[in-house]
């Protein structure tokens, strides 16, 4: 990872963990991530939470323009992100077969399972309207903050 993306995601990985640390409330503690993250980082149009509900990702805290309320498994980034268990890298989101449009300006896209006792519980979806926006050292950098609020969850939840 590039120094620069490395000392930006460990301080956001540490304000995200400033933030939660004294809070046990989930919905909050995920408010305040999704706001963190849309304020943080550069050229985002929407930041935030998908919540596994009877089998189907329901539409969480987040920021940016409404979106697409329900996402079956399998379905679109997030719901393959689900599927698969993996964290979804997408350089151009009208390449991605099935990819869901929320937001017509989002152009790149990148998917995080969140996992509470090994158990998928989540996503959380950061989208932006440049192409190629998140590569690798992204995923691995934001890996950090997605450590942080595991960790806190499996505290208060
Ligand atoms: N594009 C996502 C849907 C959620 S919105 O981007 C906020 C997908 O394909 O799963």
């Amino acid at each position: 990872m590039s120094t620069d993306k490395q000392a930006f995601y460990q301080m956001l990985a540490a304000q995200a963990d400033a933030l939660i640390s004294d809070e046990t409330d989930f919905i909050a503690n995920l408010a305040n991530i999704s706001a963190l993250l849309f304020n943080e980082m550069a050229d985002l149009n929407w930041s935030g939470f998908y919540l596994m509900k009877q089998n189907q990702l329901v539409l969480g805290p987040f920021q940016g323009k409404p979106a697409c309320v329900r996402i079956d498994i399998g379905k679109g980034v997030c719901g393959t992100a689900v599927a698969t268990g993996e964290i979804q890298v997408v350089p151009d989101v009208h390449q991605f077969a099935g990819h869901i449009a929320c937001d017509s300006a989002s152009n790149s896209e990148i998917v995080f399972p969140l996992r509470h006792r090994g158990e998928i519980i989540g996503v959380l979806d950061i989208d932006s309207p440049s192409f190629n926006r998140f590569d690798q050292a992204d995923a691995v950098g934001l890996s950090l903050l997605i450590d942080v609020l595991e960790r806190r969850l499996e505290q208060t939840l």
